[in-house]
């Protein structure tokens, strides 16, 4: 293991803007409208407030106790934990890997976008434009055939921005770049909210969006897409949260710092969906079809929906830009961290220097992303593995995370006074209980039911 000394965020601040910068990501503009959108809608939002609740919450500030005692990566810090432990660690890096390989391309999708917003690319059909002209989704599923050059450079250009941030280190790379995405993606988001909201058809949206269907809460599928949201949206189970929790100085507030980063996370999640499905509701009030049929595939949500008003609007252009430049801010913050697990744990564990690492993995992932995803079978590529990975990959983690160290190792007192010790907030025998019992029992049961319904 490296003998550096380890590096630390300059202020409490500077993690927190990381973590935020982490955990809003392409998951709550691109991702939470879509899952949402075919988990039925408003019937989603119930089991996504449970597992917000008995899961995000806790697991978070889980992994930054993990993070804080151990000063490690997510394989280091679960070895000096239990020494077996250590491959669960690298279970969580290999998912980084996967995860980091597909978001690269849809952040280098939206930073084409900012492009073609200019220009109105797309004329009156967004939806043929996205998935015939740019991304040329080829007719067999799953078969790569050829590259879409203008999605490899971009992509390229891409990893080459994540390695130098990455390249810079925690405090001049990471911190950085967080402090000045972050408020800049706030003030973009805030003002194209209130501008969807005034959309006519608006409030139809918002109807469909926020309508409970009680019926879905006995579908297993919807709260394992619940549960693998929240994972994925707040970077919870994929090691990130421990890796920059290890470069925090010893008498950071945890559960407070965990509590502002949820929040800012899913208030900004509704958010997007709240602006997502007013703008869906405009759509269909133009097209005169009910909100849930006007888009194909939730998947091209955010690159469908968003064009088609952006068109009809006075200063679409500038709505546009600013739209795809959200999500470029949020997505870079959010590939950043899943990027520095990876490189993090190599370096730890082989000891070669930071610069070797990023230029070693991040070589990998270029070349793994450009080559299976910039091309036109990459989509259900994409859709594919994001659906294996959050639903499954994560999930089991998690449970497994949640099996050694509550009942294995018996170690949720210990991380409890672990928390406490720094902050004002409490963690009362409720936090034991959704770990120890609550949630393992519902991913258990989840994971199984689920899996029995893929086959079927
Ligand atoms: N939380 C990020 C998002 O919402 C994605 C992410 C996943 C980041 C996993 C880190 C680890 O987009």
């Amino acid at each position: 293991m490296s003998t550096q000394p380890r590096e630390q965020w300059s202020t409490r601040a500077g993690f927190l803007f990381a973590a935020i910068g982490s955990a809003v990501g392409l998951g709550n503009i691109w991702r939470f409208p879509a899952v949402a959108y075919e988990a039925g809608g408003g019937a989603f939002l119930l089991p996504y407030l449970i597992a917000l609740l008995t899961a995000g919450i806790p697991l978070l500030i889980l992994e930054y106790t993990i993070g804080r005692r151990y000063r490690a990566s997510a394989p280091g810090s679960f070895r000096r934990m239990w020494r077996p432990a250590e491959a669960l660690g690298w279970w969580q890096v290999a998912i980084c890997f996967v995860i980091a390989a597909y978001y690269a391309v849809i952040l280098a999708w939206a930073v084409r976008y900012v492009g073609f917003s200019v220009n109105l690319s797309w004329g009156d059909d967004p939806d043929g434009y996205f998935f015939n002209d740019f991304l040329r989704v080829g007719d067999e599923p799953g078969a790569i055939t050829s590259f879409v050059p203008g999605v490899a450079w971009t992509l390229l250009a891409v990893w080459l921005v994540t390695l130098v941030v990455l390249w810079l280190g925690v405090r001049r790379g990471i911190e950085w770049c967080n402090r000045i995405f972050i408020p800049l993606l706030i003030v973009f988001f805030l003002v194209l909210v209130a501008r969807a909201l005034t959309l006519e058809g608006a409030l139809d949206g918002l109807d469909a969006f926020f309508r409970p269907d009680w019926s879905a809460l006995t579908d297993s599928s919807v709260w394992i897409a619940a549960y693998g949201q929240i994972f994925f949206s707040l970077s919870v189970g994929f090691g990130v949260m421990i890796t920059y929790a290890s470069y925090l100085k010893r008498k950071v507030d945890l559960s407070g710092s965990a509590l502002a980063v949820s929040f800012s996370n899913c208030s900004f999640e509704l958010l997007a969906g709240i602006g997502v499905f007013a703008v869906l509701g405009f759509m269909a009030a133009q097209s005169g079809v009910p909100v849930d049929e006007v888009v194909s595939e939730g998947i091209g949500l955010a690159f469908v929906a968003f064009p088609q008003i952006v068109s009809q609007m006075p200063a679409g252009a500038f709505f546009g830009v600013l739209f795809f430049a959200s999500l470029v801010a949020a997505g870079l913050t959010s590939l950043i961290s899943i990027v520095q697990v990876i490189v993090s744990a190599v370096q730890e564990h082989t000891g070669i220097s930071r610069t070797r690492a990023v230029l070693i993995i991040g070589g990998a992932l270029a070349v793994t992303s450009t080559g299976l995803f910039a091309t036109d079978g990459g989509l259900y590529l994409l859709d594919a593995a994001d659906h294996f990975i959050n639903s499954y990959g994560v999930t089991l983690a998690a449970l497994a995370v949640l099996i050694i160290v509550s009942w294995y190792l018996r170690k949720l007192p210990q991380q409890q006074a672990e928390a406490d010790s720094s902050s004002s907030v409490r963690l009362g025998v409720w936090w034991r209980l959704c770990l120890g019992v609550i949630t393992p029992a519902v991913l258990g049961w989840m994971m199984v039911d689920s899996l029995i319904g893929e086959f079927q």
